[in-house]
């Protein structure tokens, strides 16, 4: 029996759709529940919902043997995880952003702060840069912080760009782009061996499958679900 950690919220539907494509469909897995864990015995797997952000830690510590997660969550939070296979769907950036405004008269203090859920990421790109700069964490809605003065910068998830529109913000950097990642734990690569490679082989199969349907003339995939448009992202 393998145990798989899923990300709830965006990537919940894409992914229980690919694992469907892969063949692990299962009548007992419902994205939409208060239940955060589901055993399908017809497919030997458990499959646990728990947030984003904590999908890396249940696979690094073997509370899962694998797990979806999104680029920018493992970028953030550098897990010790093996990293086999990029899903390709829920497509986004991570981008420094500021107000229009602001931009045009680029009035920025020697100190840039920046509002963010993703500090460490946040803390290299601007190191890199050699700007100094004060990280204001927060756990969402971060277009806020520079339309009440909270700070000059954000960095965040940008997809479709309309949030940031909605709050007349303008990208000014793309520190990187993401998309869902597959990740396993290490010990359970060597103990589950076989059933984990196995599913990395039929997952990599669907994400081909619907790549190819994606790319053929409009009409023929079949499946909406084939897109790997960024609207299904995290
Ligand atoms: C994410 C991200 C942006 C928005 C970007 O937020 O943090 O706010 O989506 O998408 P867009 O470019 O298509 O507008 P999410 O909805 O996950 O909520 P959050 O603000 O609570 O993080």
């Amino acid at each position: 029996m393998l145990t798989i950690a899923l990300s709830k919220g965006k990537l919940i539907e894409p992914t229980l759709e690919l694992f469907r494509r892969a063949g692990y469909g299962s009548a007992g897995l419902v994205g939409e529940s208060r239940r955060l864990i589901f055993p399908c015995s017809d497919i030997d797997i458990t499959f646990l919902i728990v947030r984003p952000s904590d999908v890396p830690t249940y696979v690094e510590y073997g509370g899962a043997d694998a797990g979806i997660v999104g680029k920018d969550v493992l970028m953030e939070q550098d897990s010790d995880v093996y990293e086999p296979l990029d899903l390709l769907f829920g497509a986004c950036r991570i981008s420094v952003a500021a107000l229009r405004a602001e931009v045009a008269c680029d009035r920025l203090s020697s100190k840039v702060r920046v509002a963010t859920k993703y500090p460490r990421i946040t803390e290299r790109f601007f190191n890199q840069r050699g700007v100094p700069v004060e990280i204001i964490k927060l756990y969402g809605s971060i277009e806020l912080a520079p339309v009440v003065g909270l700070a000059d910068r954000i960095v965040d998830l940008v997809e479709t760009g309309s949030t940031l529109k909605a709050h007349d913000l303008v990208e000014v950097d793309v520190i990187a782009q993401s998309t869902a990642r597959f990740i396993a734990n290490r010990a359970s690569l060597k103990l589950k061996h076989a059933p984990l490679m196995d599913m990395i082989r039929r997952l990599r199969k669907a994400v081909a499958a619907s790549q190819k349907a994606s790319s053929m003339p409009h009409g023929k995939s079949g499946s909406k679900r084939a897109s790997t448009s960024g609207k299904d992202r995290a």
